[in-house]
């Protein structure tokens, strides 16, 4: 057995854990981030991309932020649309403040490009990744590399291993201790070297279902449209797509849509998943390993970002200032915030989707929320400020 001993042994390397790694690293405590999968397949995962200042602050903090300056795309809005209706946001002029619109993928990139130099210790392609006495103030964590076995002695382990990932499994409760809600359609996504047809980010419901526009940048666009849970991808040509995402986009937004070659598509399920706790004695779980949101307001990245921002402040505090008061109030503090931008989640998908068992009531409901929005400043104003994402 390989034994290293750090501070924080991290499980996971995704925008959770590298974002955990750097802002450690960057304040001289230990860590090792172990990662089941290669360098590439991390990088290969497309993901939302629309930025929160919370993620724009951790990525500033840590001076990782000028390929997001130069290329990321401020937004002052939003649209809503119905089809006949568009209902444009003004988000910078009711709030003060915006979204940038950049990959999730191309934060990952620039946290993984810079981990060698800032000396951000990571493991990947670990298999068998293990936690143990978790509850103690020594616990470890285990995992195989080329088939040697190895071992990661610790003060704290934290969790940013996804949805999928062994952190929660390991909790207990772990099968009962959460609240979920399932949707019953999915979104069908497509990346394609084209212009985007919105200057912001669009959200359409129509008739035939939810379709939204947005963009990578000023040459690469990303849509989406709701599709049955039993959809195929192999079932939706190119042409197929395009052809239902003009009609659901409405006339004026498919008016400025260029179709091109799909260079990624995808179906995802939409739920909403909340772990009950995020601590359990030395074990902290962040970002997807507690909770999902459904993608309608792109909050799972910026709530990986919060979670972190919490996460890394409580661990410091713990080495630097020997204050546990930082990671006793984590746990309630994260969920708070997990809460209300799952709330705006579900509200915007509740509004913008065509539920396959929704009356006539559901509908008329969806028309009239839609025309007090469009005629309320007030309404706009709580639609915005959730948009930019709720202070920390
Ligand atoms: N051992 C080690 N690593 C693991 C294991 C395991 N057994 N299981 C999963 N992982 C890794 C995954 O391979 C992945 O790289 O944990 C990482 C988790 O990354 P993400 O799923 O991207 O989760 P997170 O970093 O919390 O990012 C949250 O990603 O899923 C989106 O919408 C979500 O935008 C949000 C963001
Ligand atoms: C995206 O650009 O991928 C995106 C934007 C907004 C969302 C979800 C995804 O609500």
């Amino acid at each position: 057995m390989n034994t290293t001993k750090t501070d924080v042994a991290i499980i996971g390397a995704g925008p959770s854990g590298l974002m955990l790694g750097h802002l450690l690293t960057q304040a001289g405590i230990n860590c090792i981030i172990v990662e089941r999968k290669s360098p590439d397949y991390v990088l290969s995962r497309i993901r939302a991309g629309v930025l929160e200042q919370c993620t724009l602050q951790v990525m500033e903090k840590l001076g990782l932020d000028s390929r997001l300056k130069a290329e990321g795309l401020p937004h002052d809005g939003v649209i809503l649309a119905d089809g006949e209706r568009v209902i444009e946001i003004d988000v910078k002029g009711l709030t003060g403040s915006q979204v940038v619109v950049y990959g999730q993928t191309e934060i990952t990139k620039d946290l993984m490009d810079a981990s060698d130099s800032r000396g951000v210790m990571r493991v990947y392609d670990a298999d068998d990744v293990a936690l143990h006495n978790f509850e103690t103030e020594a616990p470890c964590v285990t995992y195989t590399k080329n088939g040697e076995p190895h071992r990661i002695d610790c003060r704290f382990i934290a969790g940013c291993d996804g949805f999928h990932g062994p952190s929660r499994k390991a909790m207990p409760g772990s099968n009962t201790n959460y609240v979920e809600k399932v949707y019953p359609f999915g979104w069908l996504g497509v990346l394609a070297d084209v212009p985007p047809a919105t200057h912001e980010v669009a959200y359409s419901n129509h008739d035939r279902g939810f379709a939204l526009s947005s963009m990578r940048s000023l040459t690469r666009s990303r849509y989406y449209i709701q599709v049955g849970l039993d959809e195929k991808v192999e079932d939706w040509s190119d042409e197929r797509f395009w052809d239902e995402l003009a009609v659901r986009l409405g006339p004026e937004i498919s008016s400025k849509l260029v179709t091109g070659p799909s260079i990624e598509k995808s179906i995802a399920p939409l739920r909403s998943f909340i772990f009950g706790s995020m601590r359990h004695g030395s074990l902290f779980l962040a970002g997807d390993s507690a909770h999902i949101v459904p993608p309608t307001g792109a909050k799972g990245l910026n709530l990986a970002s919060s979670d972190i921002t919490y996460l890394s402040a409580a661990i410091i505090s713990y080495f630097k200032e020997k204050q546990s008061d930082g990671i006793n109030l984590y746990s309630e503090k994260a969920l708070n915030r997990v809460w209300k931008s799952s709330r705006f989640s579900w509200y915007l998908t509740t509004l913008m989707h065509r539920f396959p068992e929704g009356g006539e009531f559901d509908r008329k409901m969806q028309v009239a929320e839609l025309e007090y929005i469009a005629g309320s400043k007030a309404a706009q104003t709580t639609i915005a400020e959730n948009y930019i994402g709720l202070p920390l």
